[in-house]
């Protein structure tokens, strides 16, 4: 708390007096030619929190380079409450996925932090252990909570939010970390009506409707899902209130931008954030193969190309689909990518941009006319495990255990996998995770008013089998890549989502929240997928899930591991101390790093890790 405190202080001096200018300028005159001795790619989730800790000595220079502008006072990324208004504006990258699938990130100070939903879960103790496990030497679940919780400033939850059924678990949040979290507004029992006339016009605040705890017995009489106190402790196979990333309980949002640069902006002239500018490759020292020099920075298509200097190291932070761009186009990736943009080859490293895992989720609805008592954000999660959800789980391990071959061969062959071998090590600890301790598979995230005028389950698997692959289209850093999840190449994935959909199907059936409907499910509805005893039949799920019968799944937008931490027979990008293999002082901090996908959403995990790179990165320059 003291560190917060003194951050703020010095803020609030600096402004007042404007004692310095802010470290964030959009001219390239202003940091072109000086020597900096960290230039950081991306000024997102990682990117951020990095420049932070590394500018902390006072004696260590910084430059970091984002593609986005400036945008901490737009409304649509100021408010959580805002959350969905920057989709598909300037403000997001859209990246657009084979099937006509669109992956979202932020294109803006702050990255993807800056436009998302603010849920707050960690992965389970043993997913943490699987990196460890992959080959990963330092790594450990311990080690990385440290690091979670010193990125965390947690607010604990008010009487007020108790009473709501907010519980934590305080062994895994920290305290005086610069990520405000918090339960969202309680509100007052005097502002529980409506303000005015439908919906829109109620209070935001913490939901207090019935549905609540109504969704927590459901789902505990229809799957056996028990109540926990938190979805970021050790252990998190059950449903719970959930905290959010948020300054206040005004709903103001908590981004990387206003935990790690908001309170140094004025403070730090050892470091400079240049906004609008990508990096578009890394600049090798042309003596020295593998010894990065600068960056290569462009403002627009076509537009004049300069350079930037690092004498120590480049660090990249762009997030799991540029990274592996830049690196292609830097000369690092497998000789076959390379040669389709017309690039050489610097680094023979074939794990570049492959190895892809993302997610897909569905949304099912019950039209319903209660009073939510508030209006978010959305505050109730469930985990369940997979004998939650299937009866048959001995048979289905068995199942996966007997293909796992044939399927690592099949991702070898369609390119999105560099080995068999690696993909199996993975997979392997998927297994025992998801059935040796009971790591969720999949997530029903449940909302008051979503679809409108219903109650919601946003359904989505959460450790999807199938690999897939990004890979730059040209050299041209400002045309869209040759993005391709590979969703539902392997059938698994596909009897794991319907799976999950049947079960979200199970709980609007269960009273007490079945009463809460006007007549049950009616998205997709029973028309759509017809009802039976097994809560509906495969090929109607699967027709739903595609699209084939209207719906159609969206993109979780929350992909990784397309520059994965394992080692490099394994098909690894970068090493247990986040270095490029084979490069000298080229560094990789994302998401692209995760090498395999957790139950939880990932922010408080990547803060957690971002801290790990700068404390790595601050003790090998010494
Ligand atoms: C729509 C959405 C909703 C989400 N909801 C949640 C949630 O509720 N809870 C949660 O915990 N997580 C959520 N996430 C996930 C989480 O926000 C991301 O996983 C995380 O921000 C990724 O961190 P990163 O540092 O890898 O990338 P980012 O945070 O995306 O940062 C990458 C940055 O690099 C910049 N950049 C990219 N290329 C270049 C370049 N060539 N040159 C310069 N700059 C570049 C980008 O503009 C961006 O600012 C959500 C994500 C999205 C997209
Ligand atoms: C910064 O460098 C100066 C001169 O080399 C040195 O005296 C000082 O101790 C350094 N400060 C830190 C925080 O390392
Ligand atoms: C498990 O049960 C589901 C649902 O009935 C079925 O679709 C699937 O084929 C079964 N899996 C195995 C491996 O038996």
């Amino acid at each position: 708390m003291r560190f917060a405190i003194s951050l703020a202080l010095l803020a609030t001096v600096a402004t007042s007096v404007r004692a310095a200018p802010s470290v964030i300028t959009s001219d390239l005159s202003s940091v072109q030619g000086k020597d900096f001795d960290y230039v950081i790619v991306g000024g997102g989730l990682t990117g951020l929190a990095v420049a932070n800790r590394l500018s902390e000595d006072p004696n260590v220079s910084v430059l970091v380079l984002e593609a986005g502008n400036d945008n901490r006072q737009d409304g649509r990324v100021k408010s959580i409450y805002a959350y969905g208004q920057a989709f598909g504006s300037e403000l997001d990258w859209s990246w657009q996925a084979t099937g006509s699938k669109t992956i979202r990130g932020g294109k803006t100070l702050g990255g993807s932090t800056s436009i998302n939903g603010g849920a707050w879960t960690r992965g389970s103790k043993e997913q943490y252990e699987a990196i460890a496990n992959l080959g990963n030497s330092g790594w450990s679940y311990e080690d990385l909570t440290k690091y979670m919780n010193k990125a965390e400033g947690f607010s604990p939850p008010s009487s007020a939010q108790s009473r709501l059924g907010a519980k934590y678990d305080p062994v895994v949040h920290g305290s005086d970390g610069p990520v405000k979290t918090m339960f969202s507004d309680p509100g007052s029992s005097s502002s529980r009506r409506s303000v005015g006339a439908g919906q829109e016009a109620l209070e935001r605040r913490m939901y207090s409707g019935a549905q609540q705890s109504d969704f927590l017995s459901s789902i505990k009489t229809a799957l056996g899902v028990n109540v926990i106190d938190d979805l970021s402790s050790a252990k998190i196979d059950g449903a719970a209130y959930t905290p959010n990333s948020i300054l206040n309980l005004a709903g103001d949002r908590t981004s990387s931008a206003t935990a790690y640069l908001s309170p140094i902006e004025f403070s730090r002239s050892n470091l400079a954030v240049l906004t609008g500018y990508r990096g578009t490759r890394i600049k090798w020292d042309p003596n020295n193969p593998g010894k990065a020099i600068g960056v290569v920075v462009q403002q627009y298509q076509n537009g004049p190309k300069s350079h930037v200097n690092a004498k120590r190291e480049v660090v990249l932070a762009a997030g799991a689909i540029n990274t592996p761009l830049l690196l292609q186009r830097s000369g690092v990736g497998s000789k076959s990518d390379l040669a389709s943009i017309g690039v050489n080859q610097v680094i023979d490293l074939p794990g570049v941009g492959k190895n892809l895992q993302e997610q897909t989720m569905n949304t099912l609805g019950a039209r319903t006319t209660i009073d939510y008592g508030g209006k978010g954000p959305s505050n109730m999660i469930a985990m369940p495990s997979i004998y939650e959800l299937m009866s048959n789980a001995t048979d289905v391990k068995n199942y996966i255990n007997s293909n796992l071959q044939g399927w690592a061969q099949q991702m070898v062959n369609q390119g999105h996998a560099v080995n068999t071998q690696g993909l199996i090590n993975q997979w392997k600890q998927a297994v025992s995770n998801i059935f040796d301790s009971r790591a969720p598979v999949s997530e029903l995230f449940f909302d008051s008013g979503y679809p409108a005028n219903s109650l919601g389950i946003d359904a989505w698997y959460l450790l999807p089998f199938s690999r897939g692959s990004v890979r730059a289209s040209s050299y041209d850093a400002f045309s869209a890549p040759n993005l391709n999840p590979n969703y539902f190449s392997l059938p698994i994935d596909m009897d794991m989502t319907v799976a999950t959909l049947r079960g979200a199907r199970k709980i609007f059936k269960t009273q007490p929240l079945a009463g809460l409907t006007t007549k049950g499910e009616t998205q997709p509805g029973f028309s759509v997928v017809p009802d039976n005893v097994n809560q509906g039949g495969y090929r109607w799920w699967r027709a739903w899930v595609l699209g084939i019968s209207g719906g159609g799944f969206n993109s979780v937008s929350h992909p990784i591991a397309t520059c994965s931490m394992m080692p490099e027979a394994m098909g690894g990008v970068v090493d247990p101390n986040f270095k490029l293999y084979r490069s000298q002082n080229v560094r990789i901090v994302d998401a692209s790093v995760l090498p395999v996908q957790l139950s939880a959403h990932l922010s408080s995990t990547l803060y957690g890790i971002a801290e790990k790179a700068a404390d790595t990165i601050k003790g090998s320059s010494t």
